[in-house]
């Protein structure tokens, strides 16, 4: 770091050295900004950004593309370089990027990542690193790309009592749902076409499994409540078993189908627990979350005192999610130069919720053989587990009928017993829709 006129800057500014690991979607998108914009990020921030090495994985792929000199293969000595002021972490993965971070924190670099895989495993271990490095480890863009979501929890919203953080994460998925029920089409075939459209990988199951939403669920219930949360925490279930007849049932009740990420807070000091996960779920259709289509992202935040908040934007792309990285770089620059803002105090070990404690109300569809009786084999099924039926539909499928049935208040162990037995009965031929519901009984 230099400041005034020392090393090209301006009175007044400060240069900024900057090593970066990665240039594809999100890296490549910020060396542009980097570059293109340093003289108008200097104006607004006094400060400018250098960008010192670019390190990937293969050379030849970004040689020739001008800038040469820039890039290297050699990732380990740009995360240690002794010239640089911070680190950016834009390879994703855990290996090798956890050994980078860690090392460019102990050579004394703040560090930038978008890394949500590597948070969300190893986000414990690598704020124990920077921390007692006294370095900055600042990742806005692994959640939620452009929106300013981490720092409103972690600076604007740390003294708040936050009891509930509800949101919409994956892009992929999202646009998945939307297409399906926008244009009347099945999982498979909006699966394809998110695909043609850049939206879903060539392996899209990190997306519709719902592993990529669990990463994400499990920073930001982390830092919402102050807890150790991993992504081994979040209870997870992918949208792949979603029918377009789900989809067509929930609308015509009102509802939506989202992939949502829920994170609460029950109970106080010694009965404190945490419930993360990420299922599709039955949203009411005036909910704010339920007009957020496409690939756009938004997290509905419930404090004590702040009442209801919502962030909205775009989740991810290579600009936008550059923008997010971009945000964390002047922080932390902001902070080479004095003193460390305090920080917050270790996260919390706190107990996880198991899901079967969970209380809901459910969808559940069934096909069954068309025949006498049927019907009240099944309702005693879900009686006999004390979940209670709020309504039900009968559907004729040729020679076999679906029941639909939403249900009252339950928990999820009850739930879960009754879909198990209901699968033992000779009249069901299978379960084929399940979801739970949002909000109150209506
Ligand atoms: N894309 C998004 O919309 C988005 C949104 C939010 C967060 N993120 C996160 O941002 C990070 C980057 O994502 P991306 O989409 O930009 O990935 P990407 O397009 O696949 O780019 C990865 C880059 O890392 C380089 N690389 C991979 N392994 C390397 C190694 N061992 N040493 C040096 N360089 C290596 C690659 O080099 P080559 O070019 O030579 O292959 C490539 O330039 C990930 O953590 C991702 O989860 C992405």
């Amino acid at each position: 770091m230099t400041s005034d006129a020392a090393g090209g800057s301006r009175p007044g500014e400060t240069t900024v050295r900057v090593g970066v690991l990665g240039c594809g979607h999100v890296g490549g998108a910020l060396v542009e900004m980097l570059e293109r914009d340093a003289e108008a990020i200097a104006a607004r921030t006094g400060i400018r950004f250098e960008v010192a090495a670019v390190a990937v994985r293969m050379l030849s792929r970004h040689v020739g593309a001008g800038r040469d000199e820039l890039f290297t293969e050699d990732a380990q000595s740009v995360a240690t370089e002794s010239s640089t002021d911070i680190l950016v972490e834009l390879i994703g993965g855990l290996e090798p990027a956890r050994t980078l971070i860690t090392g460019a924190l102990k050579a004394g670099k703040a560090v930038v990542t978008a890394n949500k895989e590597l948070l969300a495993n190893h986000g414990a271990e690598l704020h124990r690193v920077a921390e007692e490095a006294g370095r900055d480890l600042l990742y806005e863009a692994a959640v939620a790309g452009a929106i300013p979501l981490l720092r409103a929890l972690s600076v604007s919203l740390a003294g708040e009592n936050i009891i509930r953080l509800m949101g919409i994460v994956n892009g992929t998925t999202n646009y998945i749902l939307s297409e399906m029920s926008g244009a009347r089409i099945s999982y498979a075939a909006a699966l394809a076409e998110a695909a043609s459209r850049g939206y879903a990988e060539a392996d899209p199951t990190s997306d519709v499994e719902g592993y990529d939403a669990a990463a994400k669920a499990a920073i930001l219930a982390g830092l919402a409540f102050n807890a150790e949360v991993t992504a081994s925490d979040v209870f997870r279930e992918g949208i792949a078993d979603v029918s377009l007849s789900d989809i067509e049932f929930a609308e015509r009740l009102g509802y939506v189908v989202k992939l949502l990420v829920i994170a609460e807070r029950h109970g106080e000091g010694p009965k404190e627990s945490i419930g993360v996960r990420v299922h599709p779920a039955m949203l009411p259709v005036d909910h704010p979350l339920a007009s957020v289509h496409g690939p756009f992202n938004a997290v509905f935040v419930e404090g004590e005192h702040s009442g209801e908040l919502m962030f909205y934007g775009q989740g991810a792309g290579g600009a936008p999610t550059a923008s997010a990285v971009l945000g964390d770089l002047i922080e932390a620059a902001r902070n080479l130069g004095g003193p460390r803002r305090p920080a917050p105090p270790p996260p919390r070990a706190v107990a996880i919720r198991p899901i079967e404690e969970l209380l809901t109300q459910y969808y559940v569809a069934i096909d069954v053989a068309d025949r006498p009786g049927v019907l009240a084999a099944v309702a005693t099924v879900f009686g006999s587990h004390d979940v209670s039926i709020r309504s039900m539909e009968q559907v004729g499928l040729k020679t076999e009928a679906r029941i639909i049935f939403l249900t009252h208040m339950a928990s999820e162990a009850a739930m879960r017993a009754t879909l198990h037995d209901l699968a033992g009965l000779d009249a069901v031929e299978r379960v084929s829709g399940f979801l739970r519901v949002i909000g109150p009984e209506r």
